[in-house]
């Protein structure tokens, strides 16, 4: 009587020292088992929000240009330059907001006459929500329409076989330093 007392007390200490997370088994077998689930899963939709510091110039910068054309130098929309991003995704628009994860990857210019970028980047997602999930992004990013419209082509963790739409909107944009903070809302639909 007395042990089985103890032993449901410690069972319970266990169970709330145990972070609540909703960890993703990422191992083949358990991916394996995902896939055969799925035609049982519903399909889940979900909303973010949240901000991207595209910081060119300053002192610390998290876009760096890696390659570029012969013509980018004069071309109106430096056409043929590529550049590398791990720009900071967070919940509001001030950089020392909470931070929601990370936008990796790559853009450059696309067109010739339009500054239209090619995006192909990884929402890698470290904040409380979705920590550990991603979404890839592949899309056109016509940076002065007011809203972007991009493509989400595939995620991991939460985010397995998620489909969806990405709307990209500046929210400053500094003309001399190229530095930019970004309004995303990504709409997903996914299995969880
Ligand atoms: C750029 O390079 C191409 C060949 O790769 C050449 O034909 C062209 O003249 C060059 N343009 C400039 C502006 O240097
Ligand atoms: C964030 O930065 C602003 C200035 O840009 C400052 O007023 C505010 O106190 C900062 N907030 C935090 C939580 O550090
Ligand atoms: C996200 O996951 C990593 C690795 O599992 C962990 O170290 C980190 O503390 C987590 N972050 C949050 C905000 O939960
Ligand atoms: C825009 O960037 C320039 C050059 O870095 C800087 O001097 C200026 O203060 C910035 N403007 C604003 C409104 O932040
Ligand atoms: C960085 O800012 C300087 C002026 O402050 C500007 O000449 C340069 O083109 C900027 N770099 C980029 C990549 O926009």
């Amino acid at each position: 009587m007395m042990n089985t007392s103890i032993t449901l007390i410690l069972i319970s200490l266990i169970l709330l020292a145990t972070p609540l997370v909703h960890s993703i088994d990422q191992d083949p077998i358990a991916i394996q088992q995902w896939f055969t689930n799925l035609p049982t899963m519903t399909p889940k939709l979900t909303h973010l929000h949240f901000y991207l510091h595209d910081l060119v110039n300053g002192s610390n910068p998290t876009v760096f240009r890696v390659a570029q054309s012969n013509i980018t130098s004069t071309s109106p929309t430096a056409f043929g330059f590529i550049a590398m991003a791990d720009d900071l995704l967070t919940t509001g628009p001030e950089p020392n907001s909470t931070v929601m994860g990370r936008a990796q990857g790559i853009y450059g210019s696309a067109c010739l006459d339009e500054s239209d970028l090619l995006m192909t980047m990884n929402l890698v997602f470290t904040g409380a929500d979705y920590n550990g999930s991603t979404l890839s992004l592949l899309g056109r990013n016509a940076v002065f329409h007011t809203y972007r419209e991009m493509p989400i082509v595939g995620g991991s963790g939460v985010f397995r076989m998620a489909r969806g739409v990405a709307t990209a909107k500046s929210y400053d944009f500094n003309l001399t330093s190229g530095n930019a903070v970004v309004e995303y809302n990504v709409m997903v639909q996914h299995y969880d």
